[in-house]
């Protein structure tokens, strides 16, 4: 008789999915070089400098500034915008914290909205309603790999001359209406961490194709110098966010494997979007018509309890992972986060803002509180699973159905 893994049954999926990070010998062959040259700074160094070029030319954009990780990337595209104590930026309430902490890293006021119910994406009405006299800029987040509403955000910008920022950490190689994300708004940035769709264990980018914009990071990101400059001149300030060799000849053979992945990516993802509908209570994270490419960093869907005997999301994690389908965790809301809610993210704005009352973070945040914690996120490496795979992503999803009152 049939019984869930949780249970001591028979696991549905009995093999693991493909490994990641994954790698051959063109990444050692790579590092190897590295090692032997003797140069494993950017400074001096060709790979780092030919990644750059190489990530952005991939992305169509002018410009590509390397650097420590997607957190940086952010804080230095804050640095280059002039955004400073006092201002206010708006960011979606579902995200990954960095978003909000390079805003309060600038000394500005991270300003939280609602996401969309269907995309996840920032809710770009909110975006325009939530606009003062203080707001500078607009970050936008390609959520897990599904661009924002480029066209929304873009009008919204322009309007009330605003920058856009698309946070691109899960991005790489998605495209809205047949172009790349990342440098559509004015500066883009993107991450390398372990788990991204291209990884160096850490590494980011920002990405633009407005040259002033470009060497303001570029000079935020390498202690204030400027390219062509005296080693000890230093025009701006800045802080030392450069990228080493190492992690940039790694990532120009992460790229070249990009686009073969995101194939099987994009394959998986159509059929995980054409069977689970059919799952009562399972419903996909919606894909925008205007999306032509989605890098699919992960593959959500929102979960209903109801429709599984009132089994509460974690606990169909736990059986869902037993029967040997790995997940990742959704993000908490931002407002949630004990950074907000203590009050300590006030330290860093100036006195008069820190003392305001900032009515925004009683907001109701309906989507962004069931993106939270009524989501199943399916990690990069399942979507690299064979199509008999998928299949047994969704029978797994089935069984526990069948079964869900014997969790309870
Ligand atoms: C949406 C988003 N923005 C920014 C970041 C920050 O990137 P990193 O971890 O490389 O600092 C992440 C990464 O996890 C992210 O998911």
């Amino acid at each position: 008789m049939e019984k869930l893994a949780l249970l001591g049954g028979e696991p549905v999926k009995k093999t693991p999915f493909p490994a990641w990070p994954q790698y051959d010998e063109s990444e050692r062959q790579a590092l190897m070089e590295v090692l032997e040259s003797r140069i494993w700074w950017r400074t001096p160094g060709t790979k780092t400098l030919q990644f750059e070029r190489e990530f952005a030319a991939y992305h169509q954009a002018k410009h590509g500034i390397a650097v420590t990780n997607g957190t940086a990337a952010l804080e230095v595209v804050m640095a280059a915008l002039g955004i400073y104590p006092g201002d206010e930026v708006i960011v979606p309430d579902f995200t990954f914290v960095a978003t909000a902490s390079a805003v309060l890293f600038a000394g500005a006021l991270p300003v939280l909205v609602d996401v969309l119910p269907t995309t996840y994406c920032i809710d770009p009405q909110l975006v325009e309603a939530a606009i003062t006299p203080r707001t500078k800029a607009i970050i936008g987040v390609h959520m897990a790999g599904h661009p924002a509403d480029l066209d929304a955000l873009q009008k919204i910008a322009k309007k009330h001359n605003l920058y856009l920022v698309e946070d691109s950490a899960h991005a790489h190689g998605s495209e809205w209406k047949g172009h790349k994300i990342g440098a559509i708004g004015d500066m883009g940035t993107f991450s390398f961490q372990a788990s991204k769709l291209m990884t160096a264990g850490e590494g980011g980018m920002i990405i633009t194709n407005n040259d002033d914009l470009e060497r303001a990071a570029r000079s935020a990101h390498d202690c204030g110098r400027l390219p062509g400059e005296w080693f000890y001149a230093h025009f701006n300030y800045g802080s030392n966010y450069r990228l080493s060799e190492w992690q940039g000849a790694v990532l120009s053979q992460q790229l070249k494997r990009l686009d073969s992945q995101a194939a099987i990516r994009t394959r998986n993802a159509a059929y995980l979007d054409k069977t689970l509908p059919s799952i009562e209570g399972i419903t996909p994270q919606a894909q925008d018509a205007r999306v032509t490419r989605n890098g699919h960093y992960a593959y959500i869907f929102t979960y209903d309890r109801k429709a599984f005997a009132g089994l509460p999301t974690e606990k169909f994690i736990q059986a869902f992972n037993r029967e040997g389908i790995p997940t990742q965790a959704s993000y908490p809301p931002l407002h949630d986060l004990a950074v907000f809610k203590s009050g300590a993210y006030r330290k860093r704005l100036p006195p008069q803002m820190a003392n305001e009352n900032h009515a925004f973070l009683s907001a109701p945040f309906t989507n962004t509180l069931r993106a939270a914690w009524e989501t199943v996120w399916l990690p990069n490496p399942v979507l690299l699973g064979s199509e008999e795979d998928m299949a047994l992503v969704v029978e797994a999803i089935r069984k526990i159905q069948r079964h869900a009152k014997e969790l309870l």
